[in-house]
């Protein structure tokens, strides 16, 4: 069977966009390969060593979402990151053959830089982003990385460092994985803009039915639906991408139709997207405090124990490459 695999960072509990987005193509590959989901806590520091007593907390808030959304760990291998030690080895080992100036070329480097400010992106392991991700992925000589566009820069890195070290130390240790771009929604946050943890716009798994009605009830919608008789354009309207996932389709095509000529307003069009929004998490949202209130102890120690099979796999290619590169390995 081929392999997936893919990290997130723990950012704590997960928002729609983290649902919608990468963890439900996570879930949509977990019948059809050997996948390795993990948290990736030592990339969280690369940016957040200041804030590094928080990801604790993030990683448990992040793994219950990722269960309670259904992410099955009878069928992927969950792991955290540091757990698995390997990864470090192999880090150290590829940041050998990797050139700076190739890191400073790769465009979220720069862009990270400009977003977070100098403070938090002048560390050495900072810019070692990229050749961390790729110990990450060719450790388990995964085939597919199901990524946002946002990272396909880094995939391209490290099919190029496997190709480097197939030219400098030997073939066939490693494979060069192929990002895996999924279509996903588009989904906005209250304010209109991309729905993010950071800009304070997001709806949360973790949040309550009320708190999810009141920040309904605020979002922005088609800004030329100023007044009710204004005629709108739904596809451009954040709720109504909401209504994508949330409401079926025959009632969407009504609503864009009745937004168009001006026959629903606002207030009654996000009506029906509280009720359905609410219904649709209703089950997972009890998951996810029934885990929370009594599976707590349980998820660590399960994660413990699959963080051990993922390190099983881990040592196999770690040890192939050092045999490699040694020409022989002292072990
Ligand atoms: N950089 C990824 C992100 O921010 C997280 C990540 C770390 C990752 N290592 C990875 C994703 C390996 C895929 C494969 O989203
Ligand atoms: Fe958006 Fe609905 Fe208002 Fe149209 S009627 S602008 S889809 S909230």
């Amino acid at each position: 069977m081929e392999i997936v695999l893919s990290g997130m960072r723990p950012t704590g509990k997960l928002h729609l966009g983290n649902l919608y987005g990468a963890l439900q193509n996570w879930i949509d590959l977990q019948d059809k390969y050997k996948c390795y989901y993990f948290v990736a806590d030592w990339h969280a520091l690369t940016t957040g060593f200041d804030e590094s007593r928080q990801i604790y907390d993030n990683t448990i808030d992040m793994i219950i979402d990722w269960l309670a959304f259904g992410l099955d760990p009878q069928k992927v291998v969950l792991f955290v990151q540091s757990l698995v030690k390997e990864h470090a080895e192999l880090f150290l080992l590829l940041s050998m053959m990797t050139p700076v100036g190739k890191l400073e070329r790769i465009p979220s480097y720069k862009d990270q830089i400009a977003q977070l400010g100098e403070n938090k992106t002048s560390n050495y392991g900072f810019l070692g982003y990229p050749v961390l991700m790729s110990a990450d992925i060719i450790i388990y000589k995964a085939n597919y990385v199901p990524v946002g566009l946002d990272q396909v820069a880094h995939l391209e890195f490290t099919r190029e460092i496997v190709r480097s070290f197939n030219n400098i130390v030997q073939k066939e240790v490693f494979i060069e994985p192929n990002p895996l771009l999924s279509e996903f929604p588009k989904i906005l946050g209250t304010d209109g803009r991309k729905m993010s943890k950071s800009y304070d716009n997001a709806i949360y798994l973790a949040d309550s039915e009320e708190e999810t009605a009141q920040k309904i009830k605020t979002m922005f919608t088609d800004p030329r639906r100023k007044r009710k008789t204004d005629p709108g354009m739904a596809k451009e309207c954040g709720v109504f991408m909401l209504h994508k996932i949330f409401t079926d389709s025959g009632v969407c095509s009504d609503i864009e139709t009745s937004c168009a000529n001006a026959s629903i307003g606002c207030v009654d069009c996000k009506k029906i997207l509280i009720k359905n929004l609410n219904n649709s998490l209703k089950h997972i949202r009890e998951k996810r405090k029934h885990l929370l209130e009594n599976e707590k102890n349980t998820i660590i120690e399960n994660i413990k124990e699959s963080s051990k099979i993922a390190s099983l796999a881990a040592k196999e290619t770690l040890q192939i490459a050092k045999e490699a590169i040694f020409n022989n390995y002292l072990a």
